[in-house]
C-alpha cells in the first residue's frame, strides 16, 4: 500500500469508521500475473488411440524362455491359453524402439509403505507405481498426453470397447474375454458385480481412492448382462465422465475370487477384518497388472515378478510385460531422485524443487546414466480451508469458530493477500520455474483461462483490512489477532511430512501469516496418518499437492467440488451425510453439472471458464506455487514415450506404459532379486519351473 493510502487507512482507524469503509482500503484483486516462460523440453507425438493398441487375436505367441520351463514343467499352461481371446496388441510402430526383449528390473526408490493390499477396503500400497504397476482399470488415461485432443477420451483396457444408448442414458461395456488374474482364475463379471455392489455401493467400504456412487453420477445403476458385459444407466443423458471414473484409481476391480469370502455380506468376520484381510507380508496377492509382489522386506523393499497371465502382447506375439522385475526400495522421495541420477535407481519423478538444481547439474553430464526432462507445469499446490461447519470430524468450540471463519469470504481473501507466492517459490528454488498460483485450475490444462481467474496479490495491508472486514483485530495488541470473544485466533495447518516441499511451503505460511497476526500451528502427520486426519476432517486447513482433477479437469472432474458427501477432499458430509454447501459451493457443482452434460466443447470450455471464475473470485483454496516437474530415467531403458509428464492424467508411473519399456540386450544389467521366480499361491511362496 502506498503512503497516502497508508494514511487514509490510520485516519480511518482514528475515526473509528465501519469495516465497509476500511474495505475500500484492499487492494482490487487482478489477473494473475504471467508466468515465467518453461517450454516443456520435448514434446510429444500425437497419435489418436487406435494407433497405440488393439484387440487381436494373433496366430501365435511367445513368452520368456524362462517362463516356458514352467509350462514344459506342466507348472503352467501354456502361454496361448493363458491369453485371453483376443489379447490387448501393442502396435510397433507406435512403440518409440520398436517390439522389445525380455529380461532386467526396473529399479523404483519410493517415499510410502505399502499398508496392505486391499486397494477395495482402502489400503494403499505406498504409493510411487507400486498400485498402477499391479492394479488394472476399466480403462486408461495416463498415456493420453499423447493422444491428439480430436480423440481425446479414455483408452479402452479391460473395457475393451463400449457403446451409448441413443438417448445417452445408458452405456454397454464389453469386457475383455477370457482374461485371467495371475492366479489364472478368471477375470469377468463377478468381479464387476463385486466392485459395484459390494465396494462401491456398499456404505461400509471406501476403496482407496473413495469412490463412490457419486463419482459415476448420483442414480447410476450397473446391471450385469452376461460374463463378459455389463451396462451403466444414468438420469443424464451421456455422461462422459463415467468413462475418466473407469480409469485409474477407481473402476480397478479387485479379484472377487479372493475378496468375496472376507467380505461380512459373503460371511467375512467383520469390515474391519475385511480390510485387514490381506496384510503386507501375505504374498502373491492376485492382479490383473503386469507384475505380481512377491517379496516385501519392511523399510527395504518390495519385489514384484512378471505375472504370467499378462493379457497384453505386442504385435510379433509376444506376451508383455517385457521387464521381468520391478523393484520398489522403500526409501524417500528425495532420495529417489538422488537415486535417479547418480544411477543406482531408475525413474523419477523429479517433483520437489528444492532438488532441481542439483539434479539438472548431475544430468546435464554427458556421463550421467539418467535422462532428465521437463514437462508443463503441472504440479501446483493449495492451501485448503476446511469448509463443513456442520460437525465433519466432530471439531471442539476452538475449531468450530476457525471452521466459521473459514466460510467467510472476508476471510479467505485475507490469508490469499497475506501470501507472499513470490518469495514462496523463491525459498523452493531460484529460477523460471515457479509461477504465482492464483488457485484452480492450472495453467497447463487446456481448459485454463487467465481471463477467468481472480488473484488477490499479495498485499499485508489488503490482508489486515480483509480480517477486520472479517471481525478480526488484534484487541489486545499482543500481535495475534483475536475472535470477537476475545480469544487470540489460532489455526492449526495440517502438512504432509513425506515431502520437503511441502514441510517448506507450510513453514513460509505460517511466518507470512504471523506477519498479519494469524497464530497458526503446524499438525505434522505422514503418510497414512496424514491421509486419515485429511479424510477424517480433523484440521482447519491443509497444505496439499493436487490431484489430476486440477490439471486435467476430465479425470476425476467429481472432485472438483463438493458433488457427493466425500469427493472434495476439503468439504465432506457429517456423520448424518449432510452437507452444509455455501452458495458459491453449489454454483461449482452447476458449473461441473453443466461440463458434464454437454458435448459441445464451446460449452465444456464456457463451464470451466465459470468454474475456474467462482473458483478464485471466492478462493475456495490460495493457490501457493505452480512448477513443471522432469520425468528422470535410465538411459538403457527403450520405449521411452518422448514428451511424457510426470504428472497429468496421471503420473508417469503410467504414463511411460511400463509394459512396453524394455532394456536392449547389451545394456541389460543383471539386478533382478528372484531370476527365475514367479508367483506362488497366495500367502505362500514364489515357485521355480524345476
Ligand atoms: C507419489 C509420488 C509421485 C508418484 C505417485 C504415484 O505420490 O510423489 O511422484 O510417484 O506417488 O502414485
Amino acid at each position: 500500500m502506498s503512503y497516502p493510502l497508508r494514511r487514509t487507512a490510520l485516519a480511518a482507524l482514528l475515526l473509528g469508521v465501519s469495516s465497509v469503509a476500511m474495505q475500500a482500503e484492499m487492494m482490487a484483486p487482478t489477473a494473475p500475473p504471467d508466468a515465467p516462460k518453461f517450454d516443456a523440453q520435448v514434446e510429444p507425438v500425437y497419435v489418436n488411440r487406435s494407433d497405440i493398441a488393439e484387440f487381436k487375436a494373433l496366430p501365435a505367441y511367445s513368452e520368456p524362455a524362462w517362463v516356458k520351463a514352467f509350462v514344459d514343467a506342466g507348472k503352467l499352461p501354456p502361454v496361448a491359453e493363458r491369453l485371453p481371446k483376443e489379447p490387448m496388441v501393442y502396435k510397433t510402430a507406435n512403440m518409440p524402439d520398436g517390439n522389445g526383449v525380455y529380461g532386467d528390473v526396473m529399479r523404483h526408490v519410493i517415499g510410502g509403505r505399502p499398508e496392505g493390499w486391499n486397494f477395495w477396503a482402502g489400503q494403499n500400497y505406498g504409493w510411487g507405481g507400486i498400485d498402477i504397476g499391479l492394479v488394472e482399470c476399466l480403462t486408461r488415461t495416463g498415456p493420453l498426453f499423447e493422444v491428439n485432443a480430436a480423440d481425446l477420451q479414455p483408452m479402452p483396457n479391460l473395457a475393451k470397447s463400449w457403446e451409448w444408448a441413443e438417448d445417452g442414458k445408458s452405456l454397454t461395456v464389453h469386457l475383455i474375454e477370457g482374461a485371467k488374474w495371475s492366479d489364472g482364475d478368471p477375470f469377468d463379471a463377478e468381479d464387476i458385480d463385486f466392485y459395484w455392489n459390494d465396494v462401491v455401493m456398499d456404505p461400509e467400504v471406501t476403496p482407496l481412492m473413495g469412490a463412490s456412487q457419486e463419482t459415476y453420477g448420483a442414480g447410476t445403476t450397473l446391471e450385469i448382462i452376461d460374463a463378459y458385459t455389463f451396462k451403466m444407466s444414468f438420469t443424464t443423458p451421456f455422461p462422459e465422465a463415467v468413462l475418466y471414473a473407469m480409469a485409474y484409481g477407481n473402476f480397478c476391480p479387485g479379484p472377487a475370487h479372493v475378496l468375496k469370502p472376507q467380505h461380512p455380506k459373503y460371511g467375512g468376520a467383520s469390515y474391519a477384518a475385511f480390510r485387514d484381510a490381506f496384510p503386507a507380508d501375505m504374498m502373491n496377492f492376485p492382479v490383473m497388472g503386469g507384475w505380481v509382489v512377491v517379496e516385501h522386506r519392511p523399510d527395504d523393499i518390495v519385489v514384484t515378478r512378471r505375472n504370467p497371465y499378462y493379457w497384453k502382447v505386442d504385435e510379433s506375439g509376444q506376451q508383455l510385460p517385457y521387464l521381468d522385475e520391478l523393484q520398489y526400495r522403500l526409501s524417500t522421495w528425495g532420495d529417489r531422485d538422488v537415486q535417479a541420477v547418480a544411477g543406482t535407481g531408475d525413474f523419477s519423478n523429479l517433483e520437489q524443487p528444492e532438488n532441481f538444481v542439483e539434479s539438472l547439474k548431475k544430468a546435464a553430464d554427458p556421463a550421467s546414466p539418467a535422462r532428465l526432462a521437463f514437462g508443463p507445469r503441472s504440479i501446483g499446490y493449495q492451501l485448503f480451508f476446511n469448509l463443513s461447519a456442520n460437525g465433519w470430524g466432530e471439531p471442539d468450540a476452538r475449531a468450530q469458530a476457525v471452521r466459521e471463519l473459514n466460510r467467510n469470504l472476508d476471510f479467505r481473501k485475507a490469508i490469499s493477500y497475506a501470501v507472499d507466492r513470490q518469495r514462496i517459490g523463491d525459498s523452493l528454488v531460484k529460477g523460471p520455474f515457479t509461477a504465482l498460483y492464483a488457485g484452480g485450475l492450472l495453467t497447463s490444462t487446456s481448459y485454463y483461462d487467465a481471463a477467468s481467474t481472480v488473484f488477490y496479490p499479495f498485499s499485508q495491508d489488503s490482508a489486515k483490512e480483509a480480517l477486520k472486514a472479517a471481525g478480526l483485530e488484534d484487541t489486545d495488541g499482543n500481535g495475534v489477532v483475536n475472535l470477537p470473544g476475545g480469544a487470540d485466533l489460532n489455526v492449526t495447518l495440517l502438512v504432509n511430512t513425506d515431502y520437503a516441499t511441502d514441510k517448506n511451503i507450510a513453514e513460509g505460511v505460517v511466518a507470512m501469516m504471523a506477519d498479519v497476526g494469524v497464530k497458526v500451528t503446524l499438525n505434522n502427520l505422514a503418510g497414512k496418518d496424514f491421509d486419515n486426519a485429511r479424510e477424517g476432517g480433523k484440521h482447519d486447513w491443509y497444505i496439499r499437492r493436487n490431484d489430476q482433477e486440477f490439471v486435467s479437469v476430465v479425470q476425476g472432474i467429481s472432485r472438483l467440488a463438493p458433488t457427493g458427501p466425500a469427493t472434495a477432499t476439503w468439504h465432506y458430509a457429517n456423520a448424518a451425510g449432510e452437507l452444509d454447501l455455501l452458495p458459491f459451493e453449489q454454483q461449482l457443482i452447476d458449473n461441473i453439472t453443466a461440463f458434464n452434460s454437454t458435448q459441445d466443447a464451446t460449452l465444456r470450455a464456457d463451464a470451466m471458464k465459470e468454474y475456474q471464475k467462482t473458483f478464485t473470485e471466492n478462493v475456495n483454496a490460495v493457490g501457493l506455487t505452480a512448477y513443471p516437474g522432469a520425468l528422470i530415467i535410465n538411459k538403457r531403458f527403450a520405449n521411452i514415450p518422448l514428451g511424457a509428464p510426470i504428472f497429468m492424467y496421471n503420473w508417469a508411473e503410467d504414463n511411460i506404459i511400463r509394459e512396453r519399456i524394455y532394456v536392449p540386450a547389451d545394456k541389460q544389467i543383471g539386478a533382478e532379486l528372484r531370476p527365475g521366480e514367479l508367483a506362488g499361491k497366495l500367502g505362500e511362496s514364489t515357485i521355480k519351473a524345476e
